[in-house]
């Protein structure tokens, strides 16, 4: 068995994969999201002091796996560097006091596993990777080869929910708020222009959509429905602004797998455009459980597996966290 252990951000989560058929024995995740909502965001070192609490505790129920694992798989790259540690450091305990190897997991390469959870993995696969920290489009070939076709220039798109959420008077994390905002709005009366439409250039950029929506909120009388509008509104043109690019990056590719993951990947309005393109493009679309779309370790335990088939095991030594790390992007 496999203990895994991801705190790159605001969640503290255990999870106890199976070896042999991949079978999820243990996933628990205490999230911090209501400690950081007052906040408006998350404060890097209250998330730190609270894995400190909520790793330690969590781990009380999985002492009887003990005796039956073979490695620690943690989440080392990329994150909130306090956070990181949080996680790294209890992985360099175990290790020791176990006795058991290390497989340092790159937490969005675990995003990926999401959707390959209790299964085998559906390789060559394309992927949209939409979360608070990354938007990217990714060609998945093996555990090793991953090719970016395309990334934001500045914010993410679940950051730009966050963001808009935020001027809206509405609390972190601001994905799920908007959208439930903006199913009782009307789209169309916002006209906000989708990004880069005009530009030939396979990337994204969130952060021009964020101040049109701040200009209308500041000329706006804001009531309820004029905040459901604007989320309405602007979570169309977010959303047409990715599959906009989408499209044209697979414009004359087949695609046979493709997947969406990453926290933002819960979104309903996405998931429908993509059923649609899929469908278009004859592909099998791909979704992880909506529980396991945020942060979770069962995902990186399940990305372990593959790591710990591959043999990508670490000493303590050479154990070091990459908050910024941009593995994909070399790969290409
Ligand atoms: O993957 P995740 O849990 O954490 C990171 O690794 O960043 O993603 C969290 C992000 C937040 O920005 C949150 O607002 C966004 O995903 N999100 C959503 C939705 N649910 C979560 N964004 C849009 N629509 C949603 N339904
Ligand atoms: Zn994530």
């Amino acid at each position: 068995m496999i203990l895994s252990i991801e705190s790159s951000c605001d969640d503290s989560s255990i999870a106890i994969t199976r070896i042999k058929d991949k079978k999820l024995l243990f996933h628990k995740k205490i999230s911090q999201e209501s400690e950081h909502a007052k906040y408006g965001g998350v404060v890097p070192e209250l998330a730190a002091r609270l894995h400190a609490v909520a790793l330690p505790n969590i781990l009380e129920s999985v002492k009887k796996y003990f005796s039956e694992l073979k490695a620690i798989a943690v989440t080392n790259e990329p994150g909130l560097s306090v956070t990181l540690v949080e996680g790294v450091v209890m992985a360099k305990a175990l290790s020791v006091s176990l006795k058991l190897p290390i497989l340092p997991i790159n937490h969005l390469k675990g995003h990926i596993y999401s959707l390959f959870l209790e299964q085998d993995t559906n390789f060559p696969i394309d992927i949209l990777l939409v979360s608070g920290g990354h938007t990217q489009v990714l060609h998945v070939k093996n555990y090793d080869k991953i090719e970016m076709l395309a990334t934001t220039l500045d914010d993410s798109f679940g950051e730009s929910f966050d963001k808009v959420a935020k001027m809206l008077g509405f609390e972190y994390p601001g994905g799920p708020i908007v959208e439930t905002c903006a199913a009782q709005g009307d789209s169309e009366r916002f006209n906000f222009t989708v990004p880069m439409s005009n530009s030939p250039k396979l990337a994204f950029s969130y952060s021009g959509l964020k101040n049109q929506v701040r200009l209308s909120i500041e000329k706006e009388t804001m009531d309820d429905k004029t905040k459901s509008d604007i989320s309405a509104s602007f979570q169309k043109t977010a959303v047409k602004h990715l599959m906009q690019k989408i499209k044209k990056i697979y414009k004359n590719k087949k695609i046979e797998n493709f997947g969406i993951v990453g926290g933002a990947s819960a979104n309903l309005c996405l998931r429908a455009r993509l059923e649609e393109f899929c469908k278009d493009k004859k592909a099998n679309l791909h979704v992880a459980p909506l529980e396991f779309c945020s942060d979770n370790a069962a995902m990186i335990g399940r990305c372990g597996v593959d790591a710990f088939n591959l043999g990508k095991f670490t000493d303590m030594d050479n154990l070091a966290i990459h908050p910024r790390s941009n593995e994909f992007a070399k790969n290409v």
